[in-house]
């Protein structure tokens, strides 16, 4: 599925189905009895304790509990950004445990899309090269990288941006280009550390607005978050407390919740005016 058809070409049936993993769908992430500690200089800290999650492809999961918990802790080592002292972890389908940083980021660069809480973005650089660049070192020709990040920053409505630097665009406008960066090379599995942690409340609504989209699309999401809204946007809540799963849960579908159905239309029309798979 492409980007375009995973952001904009939900037709409300399909989104339904996006909403909720397929039974039996293959699994994103598959984590078994993880343990990271910590060995600091005073006591060491045990950051995870023996986490078991799976995470099937097409959920929207959203990881929450108080600070200190392990959540950037779990989703560091789910993108190999950190290792475990013992357990396994699957993405995909493939061990990412144990494996040298090459394998790691080569995998990364494929499987892997990250947006973090303060963007992360290359400062010195327009926001269309913070898209380009990555599409480059994943293997597109320049040109194709550059048609493909002009078509992302149009999709997320930054394409009157693209010269820009990212010092000059709002905290959203650079979350937006940070989420379209992880979007470059068509990654499976999107983590989100605090996404919105950084934004006012309309640039937070906003921005999981655009997950929302991304997950009705098929996008497999897992996002950390302190924000009870943000978490309650999700398909799925597990909460962690003390480097252990608390307690793993489906978010209840509002019944009281507002029709998005002019949304979807305005949603529809930005569609129309782009062929399917553009992206
Ligand atoms: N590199 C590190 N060295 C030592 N301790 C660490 C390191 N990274 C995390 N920790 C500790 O591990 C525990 C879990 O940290 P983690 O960052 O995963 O928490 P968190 O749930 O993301 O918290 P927050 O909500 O504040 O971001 C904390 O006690 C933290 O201090
Ligand atoms: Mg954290």
């Amino acid at each position: 599925m492409t980007t375009a058809s995973k952001l904009w070409a939900v037709e409300p049936e399909t989104a339904a189905a996006g909403a909720d993993a397929a039974p039996g769908a293959a699994a994103a992430v598959s984590i078994r009895h993880a343990r990271r500690t910590y060995t600091a200089d005073l006591a060491p800290v045990r950051a995870l304790r023996g986490i078991d999650l799976d995470v099937a492809s097409g959920e929207f999961v959203a990881v929450t509990g108080p600070s200190g918990c392990g959540k950037s802790t779990l989703l560091n080592v789910i993108a190999g950004l950190d290792t475990l002292d013992e357990g396994t972890i699957e993405v995909d389908g493939q061990r990412v445990d144990g494996r040298d940083e090459d394998w790691l980021a080569t995998f990364r660069r494929h499987h892997i899309g990250i947006v973090f809480q303060f963007f992360n973005l290359l400062d010195g650089v327009s926001a269309l090269d913070n898209l380009v660049l990555p599409g480059v070192l994943g293997g597109m020709r320049r040109r194709a990288a550059e048609a493909r990040a002009r078509d992302l920053l149009d999709l997320l409505g930054l394409g009157d941006r693209a010269a820009q630097i990212p010092a000059v665009l709002s905290g959203g406008q650079r979350q937006r280009l940070a989420i379209a960066r992880a979007l470059v090379n068509e990654p499976t599995l999107l983590l989100a550390d605090e996404p919105t942690g950084a934004l006012d409340t309309a640039g937070g609504q906003e921005i999981l607005e655009l997950f929302r989209r991304l997950h009705a699309g098929g996008q497999t999401i897992v996002l950390v978050t302190h924000s009870p809204e943000v978490a309650a946007g999700a398909a799925r809540q597990v909460r962690l407390r003390d480097g252990l799963i608390e307690a793993d849960s489906a978010v209840p579908s509002d019944p009281d919740a507002p029709d998005t159905s002019r949304e979807r239309q305005d949603t529809d029309a930005v569609s129309a005016e782009l062929a399917p798979g553009a992206v």
